[in-house]
């Protein structure tokens, strides 16, 4: 079996979620060094903490659109094509290519002025993939579930 399947290898998984973890965090915490940073002071020991957040932020997202280009051709499209966990997958990876279009934009901003609404449409996303892969993982528990029953022919 690949460990890149339609179901993944424990390996496989791990990979993905550290680094999901590590892009939803270090977005979170530029957040919420934002709220407490003084503005005023650039001497304030925040800020260079708040932008190698931004840094790890960058390089970790990098790492998760490669991931999700691993599991799209057996993973997504093979799970697609089974009628399996289709509505939260279908979702997730919507709100997974936005991210990479709105973080593109945020590097390259049609228009200046338009940075401050691309910035908070992307941190909205953030918090909506944050949300969503729990549930995606609920969901495939419920499947494993269903699986191993000794009835079942799935
Ligand atoms: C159309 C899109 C997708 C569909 C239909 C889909 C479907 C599924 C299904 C059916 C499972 C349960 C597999 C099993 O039987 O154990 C699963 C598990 C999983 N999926 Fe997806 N998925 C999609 C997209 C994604 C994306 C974009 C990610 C990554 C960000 C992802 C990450 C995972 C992970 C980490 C698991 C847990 C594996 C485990 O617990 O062993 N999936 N998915
Ligand atoms: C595939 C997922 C993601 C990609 C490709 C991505 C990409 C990016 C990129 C390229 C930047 C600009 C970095 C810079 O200006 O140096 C950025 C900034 C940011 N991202 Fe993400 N990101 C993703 C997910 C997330 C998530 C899950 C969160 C929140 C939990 C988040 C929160 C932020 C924040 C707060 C910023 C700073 C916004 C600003 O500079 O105004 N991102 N992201």
């Amino acid at each position: 079996m690949n460990a890149w399947g339609v179901r993944l290898s424990s390996s496989a998984r791990n990979t993905v979620l550290l680094c999901s973890l590590l892009v939803i965090a270090s977005g979170a915490a530029w957040m919420i060094l934002g709220g407490m940073v003084d503005t005023q002071n650039y001497a304030d020991p925040l800020h260079t903490i708040r932008h190698r957040m931004l840094v790890l932020h960058g390089v970790a997202a990098y790492v998760l659109v490669w991931m999700a280009g691993r599991l799209s051709s057996l993973h997504q499209q093979g799970n697609w094509r089974a009628h399996r966990n289709r509505r939260n997958g279908a979702l997730l990876t919507a709100v997974l290519a936005l991210l990479a279009v709105s973080g593109l934009c945020l590097y390259y901003p049609p228009h200046e002025d338009w940075r401050e609404a691309i910035s908070q449409l992307h941190q909205g996303l953030g918090i909506a993939l944050a949300l969503l892969l729990p549930l995606h993982l609920l969901a495939a528990r419920a499947l494993r579930r269903v699986r191993t029953r000794p009835d079942s022919a799935r």
